[in-house]
């Protein structure tokens, strides 16, 4: 079968069931092409709360489509893919959150949402790379501290306390994603000299001294929207995340030039999915092989998290 007779099957298959098909920005492209929805994590997770279809196909990572099972627990969410896990929420169990808990009583717990379920079920509310600062700010005024803990992610942490003033103590001190954190500023003096007049852009997944050297810090979707809206002199733009969102850009704003920050900026974890397999998940929605369900004891526990973040921002 070609790409374009697996597309047009995709499609074809879409209209005759019940299902709706959510992709990260880090996707394939050509998944991105058949989904309903493309965005970034807060975007996803609000389009999966507000969807009336039976079944939710979910290309992205695990902990994406942990989030939409939990906020819809009487549809079926289905991965492709059920190994395209992120590292990231290894760096965080259950159990550290507990310690850090016991040796800081008081103070609120702020979970980045790449993290499992049983993490999200210890928090007292979650965060998004595009409402991270916001949510330190809205939850420390709540609880009434000078501090938050907060993990899995170091660098979020720190660009979190950087924008808000509120300490967010790292839960632990060593939590990154691999993608982001092999950025260094020697790439953006390199990239820079390549490109002088380009605008750099990037995901506060990164190091400190690399956000220092870029123009803008944002969510992949935050990123999206600054080239969507810049001015028409502004062409030319070095992207700073996954390779998908570049080409996502690539296509929706053809008039501008897109450069990676770096050659191999690609989250591995998130190039699992294919069209073949979402054509078979299509065409076997009760295999219960691709369904994610949370346990239930969990689940109950993690939403209260999940939604206070979504009604917070
Ligand atoms: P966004 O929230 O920007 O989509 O980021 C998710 C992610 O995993 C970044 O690595
Ligand atoms: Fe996880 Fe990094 Fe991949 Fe995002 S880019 S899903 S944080 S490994």
């Amino acid at each position: 079968m070609t790409v374009k007779e697996l597309l047009q099957e995709i499609l074809k298959l879409k209209q005759e069931k019940d299902v709706l098909i959510l992709a990260h920005y880090y996707q394939p492209i050509e998944i991105q092409e058949i989904a309903d929805y493309v965005g970034d994590s807060l975007g996803l997770s609000r389009t999966a709360r507000k969807t009336n279809t039976e079944y939710i196909i979910f290309a992205g990572v695990d902990f994406m489509a942990e989030t939409a099972s939990i906020i819809n627990q009487d549809k079926h969410v289905l991965i492709p893919n059920y190994e395209s896990c992120c590292p990231m929420a290894a760096f965080l169990t259950p159990e550290i959150v507990k310690t850090y808990k016991k040796e800081h009583p008081g103070l609120p717990v702020v979970v980045y949402v790449n993290s499992t379920a049983a993490v999200k079920a210890e928090s007292d509310i979650c965060c998004t790379s595009s409402n991270a600062v916001k949510i330190v700010e809205k939850i420390s005024k709540e609880f009434n501290t000078e501090a938050v803990l907060f993990g899995p992610d170091a660098n979020l942490a720190d660009y979190a306390e950087q924008l808000s003033g509120v300490k967010c103590l790292k839960m632990p001190d060593v939590g990154h994603c691999y993608v982001h954190s092999q950025i260094k500023p020697e790439h953006i003096i390199n990239v820079r000299d390549i490109y002088p007049k380009a605008k750099l852009l990037v995901h506060p997944e990164c190091k400190r001294d690399v956000r220092e050297l870029s123009d803008f810090v944002g969510s992949t979707a935050q990123m999206y929207n600054r080239v969507k809206n810049s001015p028409s002199e502004e062409k030319e733009f070095i992207i700073g995340t996954e390779i998908g969102l570049l080409e996502r850009m690539a296509q929706d704003f053809p008039n501008k030039n897109f450069y990676p920050v770096m050659d191999k900026v690609i989250c591995f974890n998130m190039k699992k999915h294919s069209l073949e397999l979402i054509k078979y998940v299509l065409e076997h929605l009760d295999d219960k092989a691709f369904e994610i369900k949370v346990p239930p004891e969990i689940a109950k526990r993690a939403i209260t998290p999940i939604m206070r973040m979504l009604d917070y921002s």
